[in-house]
């Protein structure tokens, strides 16, 4: 693969905005993947760093990790790249870099696949190639042959509806199972065909779905299953508050409501601290966080035209008390 044709960082500008990289310090990217905005947060807290500035970039696809590694080579030694999964955020960094980490002065998340992952076709995360049907960012247990070969008819459904926003989840959970009967499902394609043939045909251009390929968001709910990026993510939003200097900042960017809705009522509930049991008035001393972002920052029109994967992104920002 062409170093160029990698995947277009999201949000670049309104990260720096809140990650404010120019104070310095030590920086976790914990969603590396090409390196898009590891290479402007090593920009700009090199050029101004009053501290010096360090950033260690996670991820747990070492093709990504190795591709990172070549494109911000310019950056030496300020880059220490680990491979891990940041649901275990405190334990990566206590392990991975054999030397204990001061407090640190941003964290970013920049959720999901990457588009060298969706575009490398023995990946199996896309339906535009026929490909095994794996799905694993990293080398995780189960695959997403395990999954639609094996779980019920109900918990197809659930996910499907649960982290795919899957309108026809019963249909294409039903078809599964149908399909299955007959062979197991072992490819992108065949899966894609499946679905397909299951759903019922969206009501044109104007239908909920629109101009999204009927197998979008079974493909999407088979991922997060895979990968299990729900079940770890207010795990990571603790560890990663628990983290931060006071003032250091985090940064989510999500692109699946589920996501975001997590993101967003974990923010809330650290920003808010403990109630006191007598009064009910929440006691200022637990309050973790400022959430910096009232509203999630999106991207705007030309952003969109230019990258059509950023028009989901939703960013979130905290501000550590
Ligand atoms: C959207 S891409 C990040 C792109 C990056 N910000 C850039 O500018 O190139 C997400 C990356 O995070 C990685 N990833 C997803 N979930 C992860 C997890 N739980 N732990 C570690 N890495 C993860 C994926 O392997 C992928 O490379």
């Amino acid at each position: 693969m062409n170093d160029e044709e990698t995947h277009v960082p999201v949000l670049v500008e309104e990260s720096l905005r809140f990650l404010q990289p120019e104070r310095g310090g030590v920086f976790v990217d914990c969603t590396l993947g090409a390196g898009g905005h590891a290479a402007a947060l090593l920009a700009a807290g090199t050029a101004a760093g009053r501290r010096p500035f360090t950033l260690v970039g996670i991820d747990l696809d070492p093709d990504a990790l190795e591709l990172a590694g070549r494109r911000l080579a310019r950056f030496g030694a300020r880059l220490r790249r680990v491979e891990g999964n940041f649901h275990d955020l405190e334990a990566l960094l206590a392990g991975g870099l054999g030397r204990p980490l001061p407090p640190l002065a941003g964290v970013l998340a920049d959720l999901g696949v990457s588009s060298m992952q969706l575009d490398t076709p023995e990946r199996g995360f896309s339906f535009r190639f026929d490909g095994p049907l794996d799905m694993r960012m990293g080398g995780g247990p189960v695959t997403a042959k395990d999954i639609v070969n094996t779980y019920s008819e109900a918990d197809l459904e659930r996910i499907f509806r649960e982290y795919g926003d899957e309108h026809q989840a019963r249909r294409v959970a039903r078809g599964i199972v149908e399909a299955r009967r007959e062979a197991p499902i072992a490819t992108t394609g065949q899966l894609k065909a499946v679905v397909e043939g299951a759903k019922t045909a969206p009501r044109g251009h104007h239908g909920r779905e629109g101009r999204v390929d009927p197998a979008t968001r079974v493909f999407q709910a088979l991922r997060i299953e895979v990968n299990q990026e729900l079940s770890g993510l207010g795990r990571f939003l603790d560890q990663a508050v628990r983290l931060l200097e006071a003032d250091g900042r985090l940064v989510v960017i999500s692109y699946h409501s589920g996501e975001d809705r997590i993101v967003k009522h974990r923010l809330r509930a650290m920003a808010r601290g403990e109630k006191d049991r007598v009064t009910g008035r929440p006691l200022a001393e637990t309050r973790l966080i400022e959430v910096l972002t009232k509203k999630p920052v999106r991207p705007g029109d030309g952003e969109v035209a230019a990258n059509p994967r950023s028009r989901s992104a939703r960013l979130r920002a905290a501000r550590r008390l």
